[in-house]
């Protein structure tokens, strides 16, 4: 490592350009509980295309309705990126995905099929000889439809290399433009997965004239390792995801493929197009939006990443902050926080303190946040930084909800039966039920239950304090299942019992969102 940890420039002007393939809103959307209003969708994508991703992969089109429309609204909104979807090597899916991506200024099909012999015994029942031809088959169709066709190896590092060849071959043969070799079950080590790349790149006669990618799962915590190292292997796109988010443990995170690149230029010469100033913003809106909070001590954009603890490492920082940082703050989009809020504080100065926390509010939003953060200054001495974060999430995540708490009112203490009296408006029409319960959470619990009838089991009730002291912010966390599938929610108020409340209505509202996909949704 060089003495100086700052981007070398001269490293950089002789770097080779990585293309960063975002999939948050497809792989990403597939984590467990992680589903997206068509709104949140659109917010993810703005910033995406504004930070400079080349290509938005924004959904499965033939997968549901609600998917087809994001990915056809992100298509035609998307000013910088490319926009793909994605299909299965299916010809309903290819040309549904066409149709989606059509008004993109670059449209991509991506489509994919198992080639491992695992997936194609047991999942797909086909024998080699078949998937050659299925390869050859719809990648042609996909490429009479759009120039630029991306194909995915599923299941590539559990695949025979000989076959895998075979497979790449077909896909090349057939126009693929874009050559992806997902460590889909995330079980490749590093140099497995660099030795792949070259083999392939070495041994497929067409490689020089197609892209290759990385898609790296995080079940062994090698996502970004693996993805570096296919990236030395001679792939030149990466798929990630904003805060890492995807399916079981994840994919690998945007942010910190970027920033490993960009800080450690000297002996990775490669670039991308990202501003990295969007990095902390992208992952507070996608961790509101996906309800997928970022863990403390998360590389890049946890809370603590440039929180130093130790009085050493303070010293060190204060007298030259290279001591122990490796980045700069405000690289990342972190800027120092400076201003403190209170009852007291306009709505310019809350403005200033959301965008120095990450976060940029439409006008409404931010109207309805300002109104909020007013309520809770009148309740709470001081507002830190920690209450404006769950005000402002709860804001993002409830702002399209179909289910809204409208009033509560609860009897409760020592002489029971405690009961509530509960307003929710369903559709904009209001309705209002009085239960009991054994205990204050149970009556409400049981008022929603009679307004919103349903037959999901509660999973988990979760308290926290978002601050210290007796007036903090309770985070209740609500999980409910049905069929199998579970949703997590939380409600945030300095009421414990209305933050309840708040979070076992945004629990519904996620399952009905759920179901809706469901129905939509095809068997794979
Ligand atoms: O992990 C995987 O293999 C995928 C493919 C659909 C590209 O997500
Ligand atoms: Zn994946």
């Amino acid at each position: 490592m060089t003495e100086s940890a700052a981007p070398r420039d001269d490293a950089r002007s002789n770097s080779e350009s990585v293309v960063i393939f975002d999939t948050t809103l497809r792989d990403g959307e597939q984590s467990p509980g992680a589903t997206m209003h068509l709104e949140d969708k659109l917010q993810v994508a703005e910033i995406l295309d504004q930070m400079g991703v080349d290509i938005i992969e924004a959904g499965f089109p033939i997968a549901s309705e609600g998917d087809f429309e994001a990915v056809a609204a992100i298509a035609e909104r998307a000013r910088n990126a490319g926009v793909a979807g994605l299909a299965r090597a299916i010809e309903a899916d290819i040309a549904r995905c066409g149709e989606a991506v059509r008004k993109a200024r670059r449209p991509r099909i991506h489509t994919f099929v198992s080639t491992s012999p695992i997936h194609l015994r047991h999942q797909m029942n086909k024998s080699e000889e078949q998937v050659l031809e299925i390869i050859a088959r719809t990648v042609t169709q996909a490429r009479n439809l759009v120039d630029d066709v991306e194909w995915s190896a599923m299941d590539a590092t559990r695949t025979p290399i000989d076959y895998l060849c075979r497979c790449v071959e077909a896909a090349i043969r057939a126009g693929a433009t874009t050559i992806n070799l997902p460590d889909t079950v995330g079980y490749a080590l590093p140099h497995e997965y660099e030795a792949m790349f070259r083999q392939v790149r070495e041994r497929v006669p067409g490689t020089d004239k197609v892209v290759f990618s990385v898609h790296c799962h995080d079940d062994l915590g090698l996502a970004v390792a693996n993805s570096l190292a296919g990236v030395a292997g001679g792939a030149r796109q990466v798929e990630c995801t904003i805060n890492g988010l995807g399916e079981r443990a994840g994919n690998a995170p945007l942010e910190e493929v970027v920033m490993a690149m960009r800080t450690r230029g000297d002996s990775l010469p490669f670039r991308t197009g990202i501003d990295a100033t969007y990095l902390n913003r992208a992952s507070k809106l996608v961790a509101a939006v996906a309800s997928s909070p970022v863990q403390s001590n998360k590389a890049i954009v946890g809370r603590n990443a440039f929180a130093h603890e130790s009085g050493i490492h303070q010293d060190g920082v204060l007298k030259n902050a290279q001591t122990y940082e490796i980045m700069t703050p405000a690289s990342v989009g972190v800027t120092k926080t400076s201003l403190v809020m209170g009852k007291h504080s306009g709505r310019h100065a809350f403005k200033d303190k959301l965008r120095e926390l990450g976060y940029e509010l439409a006008d409404n939003a931010l109207a309805d946040a300002f109104a909020r953060f007013k309520n809770l200054a009148d309740r709470k001495k001081v507002v830190y930084d920690e209450d404006l974060i769950a005000l402002v999430d709860d804001e993002i995540v409830h702002a399209h909800d179909r289910i809204k708490l409208v009033d509560l009112t609860v009897f409760a203490g020592t002489r029971g039966p405690q009961s509530a009296v509960l307003t929710l408006a369903i559709d904009g029409e209001e309705n209002t039920h009085q239960a009991t319960g054994n205990g204050p959470v149970d009556a409400i619990f049981n008022a929603i239950q009679a307004l919103v009838p349903h037959g999901a089991t509660l999973e988990l009730y979760q308290v926290h304090a978002v601050t210290k002291g007796t007036d903090a912010q309770a985070e209740v966390s609500v999980r409910l299942s049905e069929d199998g599938k579970t949703v997590t929610a939380k409600g945030a108020d300095p009421d414990t019992l209305v933050a309840s409340a708040k979070a076992y209505v945004a629990s519904l509202n996620k399952l009905t969102m759920r179901r809706a996909k469901g129905r939509d949704a095809l068997a794979s």
